[in-house]
């Protein structure tokens, strides 16, 4: 059994364009990567693979799912061998634990990050030491105009020169976790048999320990002190620390950031640093890589308002861009996000020691709002006097639209870009498929909409299962009575049988992802393939379950929410069921010419719950009961 919190980090970490991408070529459009799909026979792509949904799904056939799903159905593999495989390419180990219900993530694994943590810690504190000792090191930081005090908030450090300095800060230089952690290199060169050689990673640099939200050193970058290639080097992935999901300096940034009410994405270490020092507490850096969609996630648990900094030249427009297309999901009225352009030979730290606090600062007040970026993006170099030039600028627009919520946001964009290609606003959604109005839930990403539509009419027991496959942890708060009633029930006794038992394998951490991956291997998949299709078109918080993020507390919340509300559904769905099978088994019984004292006294009973049932069920308005 692994367990599904593993399940989860494992998801957030794999790339499934990457994992995708190995088997099938795979172009870029728009916001998603489109190919020839694999599981079927086709001359045009219909296959779309979602970088920001990790999720594919082929509008030919109508395949779907996970990383994990796609190494079952395309390489064949076992659910667990495919585990096993995406989990070797992101460096983890996949912990087993029995499959008890609710148990919290093994001991094990637990152990190994507790462990790497200390080794982090143990080597974060050994750098700062080495630097009260290196003066060459301490002169480069002042000379870049870097306090002490502000070097100490960060817990700057120096790596000094040499191959096996941790030596000294380890008293087993040999310990895997060192290895683990990214502190160490080995040699593939070692003659067969004898050890490999073993080395520091870093040497002759400042180190920059990256911290995660809790506080802990989970990796480092160390910068050369003057020239030297790379210019900074940063710890590899490890089960500690991917790149792709943390922010440098969003720890010291914490309070600054819900002083300011914003958060400055800026794109490197010395700019966030150099910025505490000058007055903006609230800064963070992206590691060497463009902003993804989890970056944006995790800084939307902090502010509401992000403003990206980037170079006015052409490498920073393209980073901006990938920040437009990381915000665009998460994109909610509520939220702001801004982009500030510095000249080209400017980074913020330089900007602000050349010019001052007070003009940076204005130059973060007159950021530009995400709504002109994407318009100015889209227009960007079009004729847009000419027919061809429009028409190209709204081929643009479509994709990033698609990404957005359909919100009042959104409406505004589409309003002002009618109006740029001279367009009414209908004509545009109707170009870029973006079925405003009565067709809205054509997306199946949108978040709960504001005015919830009617449900579809669906039959109780396809009601009972749905929730059940959207919320598995719903089938542990039924009650023994409860269960078995599904489980004996008439033709979809079976497909309930197994549902159940999975929402017990999985614990109080069961998930729709995990629960859609598992069913891919069972005999009535066809069954189970097409109510998930149908909650991935028509549930208003598709969104929420392919997107679950455990660390999320607005998401958590709406999850219990959700959870509550449809225990209280699939409760009464029970009893309904429970019901017109009382029914049923009643108009047997009575159709026979005459009954034993034993069958009349049975009957007798089944009647009494029978009535009992049609009593709380009138007054639980559910209506429709057969008499
Ligand atoms: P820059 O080259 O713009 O450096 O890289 P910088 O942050 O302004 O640093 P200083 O002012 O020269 O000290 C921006 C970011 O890109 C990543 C780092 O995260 C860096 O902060 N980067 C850059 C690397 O990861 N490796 C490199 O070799 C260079
Ligand atoms: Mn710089």
């Amino acid at each position: 059994m692994i367990p599904q919190s593993f399940l989860q980090d494992l998801l957030n970490r794999v790339d499934i364009v990457e994992v995708v991408g190995r088997y099938v070529q795979l172009k870029k459009g728009g916001a998603n990567f489109m190919g020839l799909c694999p599981f079927h026979n086709e001359k045009s792509p219909s296959f779309t693979v979602s970088p920001t949904k990790q999720f594919y799904h082929c509008f030919g056939c109508g395949a779907h799912g996970s990383a994990i799903s796609f190494l079952m159905e395309h390489a064949g593999l076992g659910f667990v061998e495919a585990v096993e495989e995406l989990a070797r390419n992101v460096g983890l180990d996949v912990p087993r634990e029995a499959p008890m219900p609710g148990a919290p993530a093994p001991a094990a694994q637990r152990a190994q990050t507790l462990g790497l943590v200390d080794v982090m810690t143990r080597a974060c504190d050994y750098y700062r030491k080495q630097l009260r000792g290196a003066p060459v090191a301490i002169e480069y930081l002042k000379r870049r105009g870097l306090t002490g005090e502000i070097a100490a908030h960060f817990g700057l450090g120096y790596a000094p020169d040499g191959w096996q300095n941790l030596e000294a800060a380890f008293e087993n230089y040999r310990d895997d976790q060192l290895l683990d952690a990214g502190l160490v290199i080995e040699s593939e060169k070692g003659e067969a048999g004898s050890t490999k050689r073993r080395y520091d990673r870093f040497r002759d640099r400042i180190m920059f320990p990256i911290r995660n939200t809790k506080g802990q050193v989970i990796a480092f970058g160390g910068r050369v002190l003057d020239k030297g290639e790379p210019k900074y080097l940063n710890s590899p992935e490890t089960p500690l620390f991917s790149k792709g999901s943390e922010l440098y300096g969003l720890f010291e940034a914490r309070i600054g950031i819900r002083d300011a009410g914003y958060v400055l994405v800026v794109e490197g270490y010395m700019d966030v640093v150099a910025l505490a020092q000058l007055g903006f507490p609230q800064a963070v850096a992206t590691l060497g890589t463009a902003c993804t969609p989890m970056h944006v996630q995790k800084l939307l648990r902090q502010t509401e308002t992000v403003v990206f900094s980037f170079d006015g030249d052409a490498a920073g427009r393209r980073a901006a861009r990938r920040a437009l297309e990381a915000c665009l999901p998460h994109a909610d009225d509520n939220r702001s996000f801004k982009f500030l352009f510095l000249p080209s030979e400017h980074d913020p730290d330089s900007y602000v020691r050349e010019h001052g606090a007070q003009a940076f600062a204005d130059e973060v007040s007159r950021a530009m709002p995400m709504s002109q970026f994407l318009i100015g993006e889209v227009t960007a170099g079009k004729e847009m006097h000419q027919p061809e030039g429009r028409a190209r600028a709204l081929f643009e627009a479509k994709p990033l639209l698609q990404q957005m919520p359909a919100n009042a946001l959104r409406g505004q964009i589409i309003h002002a870009l009618a109006e740029r290609v001279g367009s009414s606003v209908n004509e545009v959604a109707e170009l870029c498929e973006l079925h405003i109005g009565a067709a809205r839930r054509q997306n199946a990403w949108d978040k709960a909409p504001a005015k919830r539509e009617k449900r579809r009419v669906v039959g109780t027991e396809h009601r009972a299962l749905q929730n059940l496959l959207m919320f598995p942890a719903l089938g542990n708060e039924l009650t023994e009575e409860e269960t078995k009633i599904l489980r004996e029930m008439g033709h979809h006794g079976e497909i309930f049988s197994e549902v159940l038992t999975l929402c017990r394998e999985m614990g109080a951490e069961a998930d729709f992802r995990y629960m859609s991956d598992r069913l891919k291997i069972s005999p009535n998949w066809a069954s189970f393939d097409d109510i998930i299709r149908e909650i991935l078109s028509f549930e208003e918080n598709a969104r929420d379950l392919m997107l679950f993020d455990p660390e999320d507390e607005a998401q958590v919340e709406r999850r219990e929410e959700q959870i509550a509300l449809r225990l209280t559904e699939l409760r009464s769905a029970i009893r309904r069921l429970h019901y017109d099978r009382l029914c049923e088994a009643l108009e047997t019984i009575f159709k026979r010419a005459s009954l034993t004292s034993d069958e009349l006294r049975h009957a007798q009973a089944l009647s009494r719950e029978r009535d009992e049932l049609k009593r709380w069920l009138a007054s639980a308005g559910t209506g429709g009961t057969r008499s």
